[in-house]
């Protein structure tokens, strides 16, 4: 072989593994980005953030703010003690308040009634409150 011919195939080749090596870098950067593979899921932004410290002491305590309504259901600071809800009523979206003596919400522009869990238990409202995420951070009550 001829040494301008041998350069000549030498030299495509090189060129070829440069093109294939930039292309992989490149699409490495792309997937490596985000930090994990596979499609990101945003994370829910905290609507309410509750002290645990100071308040929901009690078994039916509730804070009422920012159009949510997070009412504790059980002892102890695990999530599963608290139920969260949106203050909005399903019925025609009115506002839904919490009766801290019978555990229990209601909408005054109709009537609904609704359980400690957020079911119906009466009209005209015929689907629950909107239920949201309770997670709990040290003393801190976060609602999602
Ligand atoms: S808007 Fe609540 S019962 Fe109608």
């Amino acid at each position: 072989m001829e040494r301008k011919d041998f350069l000549g195939k030498i030299g495509g080749s090189i060129a070829f593994t440069c093109v294939a090596c930039m292309m992989a870098a490149c699409s490495k950067d792309e997937t490596t980005t985000g930090g994990t593979p596979g499609p990101i899921t945003p994370t829910p932004a905290v609507i309410l953030a509750v002290n645990l410290s100071t308040q929901l002491l009690l078994v039916n305590d509730f804070v009422s703010d920012k159009g949510v309504i997070v009412v504790r259901t059980a002892a102890g600071n695990a999530a599963a003690s608290f139920s969260a809800f949106s203050n909005v009523c399903p019925h025609q979206n009115n506002p839904v308040t919490f009766n801290k003596t019978t555990g229990s919400f209601s909408c005054a522009t109709h009537g609904s009634a609704f359980s400690i869990t957020g079911a119906v238990t009466k009209g005209p409202a015929t689907t629950g409150m909107g239920k949201l995420t309770v997670e709990i951070s040290g003393t801190t009550l976060n609602v999602k």
